[in-house]
C-alpha cells in the first residue's frame, strides 16, 4: 500500500517519532525534533549503517569531525561560488523564490476584467477572465520580482565576539569536507592501503529556500557519508579501479537498503545526465526512493574523481598525495562517494513499513520494521494489572531484557489495545505475563514459570520458559526465525 505523508506526519507525533520544532511557539519553518521512538530508530539507523559499512570492514575507518571548518575549506571545495540557488524577490512582500519554481506555483490574481476581483489560478495557466499571465510576486499578487540573483545555500555565522568579514564561518552544508582535509591525518595515524575509506555520520545544514515534505528535506539534517579512495592507476577486474569502485557501492548501498525492509519495488538508480553533474563529478548515480511524495533521491554516489584532494592541497600548500609502493610514485588517489541522508532514510524505512490491515473487521496498524531498526524490540505486559506476583514478574524480565534491548512495559489498556499499540510503532514481540506464569497461591496453585511471546507480524505465539527469553531474542532479533521458535514453544491453543 502506499501511504500519504499527513499520515505518517500525523502517526509520528502521536506515537513520539517526530516533532515540531519549538511547536509551542508556533514552529521553527523546516525543523524537526526526533521525540523518544524517533530518536531510538535514528540511532539504530545510524548504528547499522556503521556496523555494516565501517566496523565489519577491513578497509574503512570513521571520524567525528568538527561542524565548524575553516571558511578555506568552502573556497577549495568550490562551496563558496557554486552552492548556490538562483533566486527573485518580491518587492512588495519580500518573499523569495527559486526563480525556476515561480512558474510552478499557484499564483494570486487582482483582475481589473472583475473590478480588482482576487483569484488563485493554477500554475502556468492564464486567468480565465481577462487572459493575463503572472508578471508579479505569485504570492502577494502585487509585486515585481527581482530578476535572478545567486543565493549562497550555506549558512553563515561568526567565530568569535566580533561580527566583520575577517570571522566569518559557515555551519558545513556537508560531512564529505571533513574526510578530504583528514585525509593525511588519517593515512598516516592508521598506516591504511588503498582501496580504503573514511567514514562519518554527522549533521549538515542548508539554507534550502524551498525546504518542506516533512523531513524530507530540511535546514539542519543529518547525512551518512563515506569517502573512499582508490588509485586511480590500478585496474580491478579489468576496469579502472575507480569506475570498478564506483559500481560495487551502488550495488552494495542497494542491498543494504533491501536488507533493512525497502522492498524492490520502492527503489531505482537514477543516472545523472552530464549536464546536470556537480561541478566535481565524473559520473554519479543516485539511489531514488518511491516516498510519499512520488520518485525522489535517497541517497547520492558519485565518483569525485581527484578533485577535492588537489583543490586542498592547492589551497592549503599541503601534499596530499599517497605514495604507490608498486610503482614507486605518489599519485592522488580518486574518491567514490556514498552520501546518504540519515532523516531521509528513516522517512523511507517509516513509509515502507507502515502497512493497514483488517483484523477480525478492526483496523489494524503495523510499522513492519526489520527487528534491528524498531525504536522498541519488545514490549512487557502483564495481563492483569491488579495481580502483584504478575506485575512484579512482568517488571523483573523487562529489567533483565532491558540490560541489552531497548524493552518497555505497559498496563496501561486491556491486551488487545495493548498489542495494537506496539504494533503501531513496530515492536516486533511483545511478552505476556499471566495467572498461569506466576500460579494462584490462595489457591496452592504453582505457576509454570513461562510467559508468551507474540509475534507482530503473524500475531502468532509461543510459550517459553522465563529463563529462555533472552536466548530467543537473542536469535530473533539478530534475524532469527519466528516459524522455529513457534513451533519448537507451542502456545495453547
Ligand atoms: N557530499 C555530497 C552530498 O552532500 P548531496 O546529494 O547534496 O551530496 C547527500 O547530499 C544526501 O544528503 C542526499 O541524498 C540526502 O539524502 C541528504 N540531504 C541532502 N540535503 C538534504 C536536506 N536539505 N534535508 C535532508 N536530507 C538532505
Amino acid at each position: 500500500m502506499t501511504v500519504t505523508m499527513d499520515t505518517l506526519v500525523s502517526l509520528c507525533k502521536r506515537r513520539g517519532f517526530v516533532f515540531q520544532s519549538s511547536e509551542i511557539y508556533g514552529g521553527t519553518g523546516s525543523c524537526y525534533d526526533y521525540g523518544p521512538l524517533g530518536v531510538e530508530l535514528k540511532n539504530n539507523l545510524k548504528r547499522l549503517w556503521w556496523r555494516d559499512f565501517v566496523q565489519n570492514r577491513p578497509d574503512m575507518v570513521g571520524i567525528d569531525a568538527s561542524i565548524l571548518m575553516h571558511p578555506m575549506v568552502w573556497k577549495a571545495s568550490g562551496h563558496l561560488e557554486n552552492f548556490t540557488d538562483p533566486m527573485v524577490d518580491c518587492r512588495e512582500c519580500k518573499l523569495r523564490f527559486r526563480a525556476d519554481d515561480v512558474d510552478t506555483l499557484a499564483w494570486t490574481h487582482y483582475c481589473e476584467a472583475t473590478k480588482g476581483n482576487k483569484f488563485t489560478i493554477p500554475a502556468a495557466e492564464p486567468c480565465s477572465h481577462c487572459g493575463a499571465r503572472r508578471t508579479l510576486c505569485p504570492d502577494c499578487g502585487k509585486g515585481e520580482l527581482t530578476p535572478p540573483r545567486r543565493f549562497n545555500l550555506m549558512f553563515k555565522t561568526f567565530m568569535g565576539p566580533v561580527e566583520e568579514e575577517a570571522s566569518v564561518a559557515y555551519l558545513r552544508p556537508e560531512t564529505a569536507q571533513a574526510m578530504f582535509v583528514n585525509f593525511e591525518n588519517v593515512l598516516q595515524s592508521m598506516r591504511l592501503k588503498l582501496p580504503f575509506g573514511i567514514a562519518q555520520a554527522g549533521r549538515s545544514f542548508r539554507n534550502e529556500i524551498t525546504p518542506g515534505n516533512f523531513i524530507f528535506r530540511t535546514r539542519e539534517f543529518e547525512q551518512m557519508e563515506i569517502e573512499y579512495f582508490v588509485n586511480p592507476r590500478e585496474t580491478v577486474e579489468g576496469r579502472p579501479a575507480d569506475e570498478y569502485w564506483h559500481d560495487r557501492w551502488i550495488a552494495d548501498c542497494m542491498a543494504w537498503f533491501r536488507r533493512y525492509g525497502l522492498r524492490e519495488e520502492n527503489l531505482r538508480l537514477r543516472e545523472h545526465e552530464k549536464d546536470e553533474l556537480s561541478h566535481y563529478s565524473k559520473r554519479t548515480v543516485d539511489i531514488d526512493y518511491r516516498f510519499p511524495i512520488g520518485w525522489s533521491e535517497l541517497m547520492g554516489i558519485a565518483n569525485r574523481t581527484d578533485f577535492d584532494l588537489k583543490q586542498h592541497a592547492k589551497f592549503s600548500g599541503k601534499s596530499l598525495t599517497y605514495f604507490d609502493e608498486e610503482r614507486k610514485e605518489h599519485i592522488v588517489p580518486y574518491v567514490v562517494e556514498p552520501a546518504s541522508g540519515v532523516d531521509r532514510a528513516l522517512l523511507a524505512f517509516l513509509a515502507d513499513a507502515y502497512t493497514e490491515e483488517e483484523v477480525r473487521g478492526e483496523k489494524r496498524v503495523v510499522l513492519r520494521f526489520h527487528p534491528e531498526l524498531a525504536p522498541v524490540k519488545v514490549a512487557v505486559l502483564p495481563l492483569l494489572k491488579k495481580r502483584d506476583e504478575i506485575v512484579k514478574a512482568a517488571h523483573a524480565i523487562r529489567a533483565t531484557l532491558a540490560r541489552e534491548w531497548r524493552v518497555v512495559y505497559d498496563d496501561t489498556a486491556a491486551i488487545g489495545r495493548l498489542y495494537r499499540r506496539q504494533d503501531e510503532v513496530g515492536t516486533p514481540y511483545c511478552v505476556t505475563v499471566d495467572v498461569q506464569t506466576v500460579g494462584d497461591s490462595d489457591k496452592g496453585e504453582a505457576g509454570d514459570g513461562k510467559v508468551t511471546i507474540r509475534d507482530r507480524d503473524s500475531m502468532g505465539q509461543a510459550r517459553v520458559p522465563i529463563e529462555a527469553l533472552t536466548g530467543i531474542f537473542r536469535d530473533l532479533l539478530s534475524g532469527g526465525d519466528w516459524a522455529k521458535v513457534a513451533s519448537e514453544f507451542p502456545a495453547a491453543k
